[in-house]
Order: structure tokens, then C-alpha cells, then sequence
């Protein structure tokens, strides 16, 4: 689907679709009309308002009443779309609003549409926000998985354009640029939510090191990917016990974005690419275990974020850091007591096989000290407990920086991708004591994302790190179980804030 914005009089919209916004107004009254609504009603004569009268539409964000030929005004069809309270109007009923009217689009035939959601004011948000979102809601609800499907279900949306519109004045260059950076963005959480929906038997170790590679010629970044040798060579005891009950060669891929100044130092990302996680000799059981394939969602959205930051030369330095394996037992698999030694030279007793994140995490980090990054930001769907203690609305934030921790706090609420930080207090330390090595690889059952964390963080001493837990937010359960690409829109909101945008 193509964006664009433009300024446009309502009435004179010639598209195959009019979006309007409405307002539920309290009690009996009628709802009450968005500016736009209101110029278009004034043109049809009071029709709009006629219509709404009648009680067709509840008002309620996201409920839609579609229209068609409405006398005064240029539009084939005229699709109406609640926006909730004008006094509670917010963030979440501006995104509501725009799902409500993408997903009504989808089902007409109207090859393109005309919407005028930029200028309804949310909060204290300039219009790019507006257009940013509206993209990102759009894309939202036209994404769909059905590549392994032999039988499609329906034939492909018709809509082909969605032109944002304001209704008057001239389009700024910032509301432009949003365009550009919402449509890139768009492009990278489809990649993050395909990786993580394509199942483990396709999407291995080597696939994710395919996709970089896909990457980097298009865009042309540059890339490495070190194998089980070099791995083994360098010291990474730690991710080359995670992989050795596996079939399927573990990959640590470093791909590049080089977008800012020649001098300035890069972000590291760094992300979990477990590509299945059965437990191994820890087993997990049965039940949805077949989730345990978003395991790599971590991954996901670094190649996502690079993939967005690279399609609009945004002007940042970026380094993706993945280690890729897969968690299988086996009779090569490691086993609950086996001591291993780190990249960073610390040992680590393996005391549960299943909490193999942390296990390649922290080689992964100790080796992205090499590339002296300014600051370290890594993914992961670390922990069962992060889900407990923030369900499937925040991801877990923790940072030894809290200069960094409010950065991806603040870029979280402004691409409504929000984070909760939790603490990495040294009191929690002494769960991992072991009696046979440096530390140990689990911490108990209390406060269990917090022990991981903690554990990361022995191995993030000398960098500017913080760990953002997405285990509860990464991927949907249930009836809608799919990919979510977060934390994408967080990723490239965080970047480009930090480099001045
Ligand atoms: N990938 C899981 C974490 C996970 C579990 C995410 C369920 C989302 C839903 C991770 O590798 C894991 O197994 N963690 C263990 C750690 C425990 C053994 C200390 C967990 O959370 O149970
Ligand atoms: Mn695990
Ligand atoms: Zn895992």
C-alpha cells in the first residue's frame, strides 16, 4: 500500500473512500463532528449530521458507518469512523480509530481512500505523530502470514493508496519525513513479525544469517557471520553450550548500519536468536512449546530496526549483534551441572539447560565491547517471569545507565511501544552464588526477570548497557497468535531521538 499526504478540501476528494472522524458526545446527545466532518457536512447540506442522528454509529473509537454517494461531495463513499470521547481522545483511541477504518477499508472495493486523521489533536503531539501512527495502525491491519497456506483466503485487499490529508495549509517537511520514516519503520516490523512467525523447521540459524545477508546487499551494510569454529576459538563457552545438542549450526552474525558521522560511535544491539527453545536436557513441556519458535523475536527485531533504519538513510551508526542457535537435548547436549567458561573469562555453572538466553547473551555482549559501542541495547524473550510481572502490555527494561533507561522509556511512550524499568539492584546478586563456579546460570524462582538481568549484567560492566525483556510483548497467544514485531517501532524511535531527530 502506497502513503501519501496532501492538502485537500474534504468535499473535493476525488478517491474511492472519505475517512472521517467522529466524536461520541455523552448521554443522548448526537456525536459531534471532527473538523473535517464538519466542512464535509456543511458541503452535503447537513447530511453527515442527519445520518449520525439517527444512531447509526456509536461513536465508540474504532466503530465505523460506511456511506455511499452523498450528494455535495466528490467522494464515491463516505466511511464514518468513531473516535471515542473528544475529552478522552488519546493515543490509544487514535490507533483504535485507525484500525476501526483500515480494517472497513479492507473489505470495500475502493482501490484507494482519502483519510483525515493528521489533524485531530491527541494530546500534546505535533501531526507527524499523527501520520506516524496512522501508517503504523494501517500497516498493522493489513499485515498478514499466509505465505504456507496453500489455499488463500480471499483475494488481496483492492485499497492500493492511502492518502493522508490535511485539509488546509501547506504539508510540512516534518509531517513528510514522518511518511518516510513510518513507511520504513512499517517495513521493518513486517520483517521482525515474519522472522518470528516463519516456523523453526524454515526459520534456522542460518536462515536469520540468509536474511542479514539479504540485507546487506540491499542496502549494502556490511556483514560477518562467525561460525561454531570461531566461536569455539574466540572463548564462547557459554553460546557454544547452548548449541551443542543441536543439528542445525549456530551462526553469530554482526551486521552494520553506517548512516551517521564517520567518527561517531555506534549503537550496539544486541538480540536473542534462540530460532526454538525446547528447553533441552531441562525439557519444557508440551504445551505450547510450538511458541517457543518467537524465541528468536529478539533477533527479529535487530535485522527489523537495521532493515528501517537502512531504507531511510537515517543518520545513525548501528551495529546488529545476534547470536543464533537453536536449545535441543541430545546426547552432545549440555547437562544441568556442566561448568563452563565465558568469552568474558568468568565460569558458569549451567544449573537449568533452559535458561540458555542469558547462556548466549553474555558472550554476545562481551564480545560487543570489541566494536567500543557508545551504548548496548539488547532484546531478548529472557524470561517466563517477565510475562508474570508485566503481562503483555510493557517489556521489561533494565540498564546499569539511567541517563540510557529514560531515553527507551521516553522513545517507548512516544512510539506507544512502552517499557517498564525494573530494578538490577547488587541485593539480588547473591541468588546466583554457586558453589562450583563464578556465578550461577538461574537465580530461583523470586523475581526471576530480575536475576536474569542481573546475570547480564556481570557481563556488561565496562559497557553502557540496558536489557529490554520482551517475552510478554514480542508475540500474541491464543486465537491471534502471531509475531507483534515489538519492540521495532521502540528501536527506531529510541535511535533516531538519540541521534537528535
Ligand atoms: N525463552 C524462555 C522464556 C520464555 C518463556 C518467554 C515463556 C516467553 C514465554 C527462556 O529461555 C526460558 O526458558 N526461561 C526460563 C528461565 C528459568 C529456567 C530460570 C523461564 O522463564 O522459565
Ligand atoms: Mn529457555
Ligand atoms: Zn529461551
Amino acid at each position: 500500500m502506497e502513503f501519501s499526504i496532501r492538502a485537500l478540501a474534504p468535499e473535493d476528494a476525488k478517491t474511492g473512500c472519505m475517512v472521517l472522524g467522529i466524536y461520541k458526545s455523552g448521554g443522548t446527545a448526537a456525536p459531534a463532528l471532527s473538523r473535517a466532518a464538519l466542512a464535509a457536512d456543511r458541503a452535503a447540506r447537513g447530511r453527515l449530521r442527519e445520518v449520525l442522528a439517527q444512531g447509526d454509529l456509536s461513536g465508540k473509537a474504532g466503530s465505523t458507518l460506511l456511506l455511499h454517494r452523498v450528494a455535495g461531495i466528490a467522494a464515491e463513499r463516505v466511511l464514518l469512523v468513531g473516535l471515542g470521547e473528544q475529552k478522552e481522545f488519546n493515543e490509544a483511541a487514535f490507533r483504535d480509530a485507525v484500525r476501526g477504518a483500515t480494517v472497513a477499508l479492507k473489505e470495500l472495493g475502493a482501490k484507494d481512500a482519502v483519510a483525515y486523521f493528521t489533524e485531530l489533536k491527541v494530546g500534546r503531539h505535533p501531526a507527524a505523530w499523527n501520520v506516524r501512527h496512522a501508517v503504523l495502525a494501517a500497516r498493522d491491519a493489513f499485515y498478514r502470514f499466509d505465505q504456507l497456506k496453500t489455499q488463500k483466503k480471499a483475494a488481496p485487499p483492492a485499497l492500493q493508496s492511502l492518502t493522508l490529508a490535511v485539509q488546509a495549509g501547506p504539508v510540512t517537511l516534518q509531517t513528510q519525513a514522518a511518511l518516510r520514516e513510518a513507511v520504513a519503520t512499517a517495513d521493518g516490523i513486517a520483517l521482525a513479525r515474519t522472522l518470528g512467525n516463519l516456523p523453526p523447521n524454515i526459520c534456522t540459524p542460518a536462515y536469520l544469517a540468509d536474511e542479514a545477508g539479504k540485507l546487506a546487499r540491499q542496502y549494502k551494510l556490511p556483514l560477518e557471520v562467525l561460525e561454531r569454529r570461531d566461536m569455539e576459538r574466540l572463548g564462547m563457552g557459554a553460546l557454544a553450550s547452548v548449541t551443542r545438542g543441536s543439528h542445525q549450526p549456530p551462526k553469530l552474525i554482526v551486521l552494520r548500519y553506517n548512516g551517521g558521522a564517520k567518527k561517531a560511535r555506534p549503537v550496539a544491539l544486541v538480540g536473542k536468536g534462540i530460532t526454538f527453545d525446547t528447553g533441552g536436557i531441562s525439557l519444557k513441556p508440551a504445551a505450547e512449546m510450538d511458541e517457543m519458535k518467537f524465541d528468536m523475536s529478539g533477533a527479529g527485531s535487530v535485522l527489523g530496526t537495521l532493515r528501517a533504519l537502512a531504507a531511510m538513510k537515517a543518520p545513525v551508526n548501528v551495529i546488529g549483534v545476534i547470536p543464533a542457535c537453536e536449545n535441543m537435548p541430545g546426547g552432545a547436549a549440555s547437562r544441568p551441572g556442566d561448568v563452563v567458561k565465558t568469552l568474558s573469562g568468568q565460569t558458569v555453572e549451567i544449573l537449568n539447560t533452559d535458561a540458555e538466553g542469558r547462556l548466549i547473551l553474555c558472550d554476545a555482549l562481551t564480545y560487543t565491547e570489541r566494536f567500543q559501542p557508545e551504548v548496548v541495547v539488547d532484546i531478548a524473550t529472557l524470561t517466563g517471569a517477565c510475562v508474570i510481572a508485566l503481562g503483555h502490555v510493557a517489556t521489561g527494561l533494565f540498564a546499569n545507565d539511567q541517563k540510557l533507561a529514560d531515553e527507551l522509556r521516553a522513545a517507548g511512550e512516544d512510539a506507544w511501544d512502552r517499557v517498564w524499568q525494573m530494578p538490577l539492584w547488587e541485593d539480588y546478586q547473591e541468588q546466583l552464588r554457586s558453589n562450583f563456579a563464578d556465578v550461577a546460570n538461574v537465580g530461583g524462582r523470586p523475581a526471576g526477570s530480575v536475576t536474569a538481568a542481573c546475570y547480564l549484567s556481570r557481563f556488561t560492566r565496562k559497557l553502557r548497557w540496558a536489557h529490554l525483556d520482551v517475552a510478554g510483548t514480542a508475540w500474541k497467544s491464543g486465537r491471534d497468535k502471531g509475531s507483534t514485531g515489538r519492540p521495532v517501532p521502540l528501536l527506531v524511535r529510541f535511535l533516531l531521538r538519540h541521534a537528535g531527530r
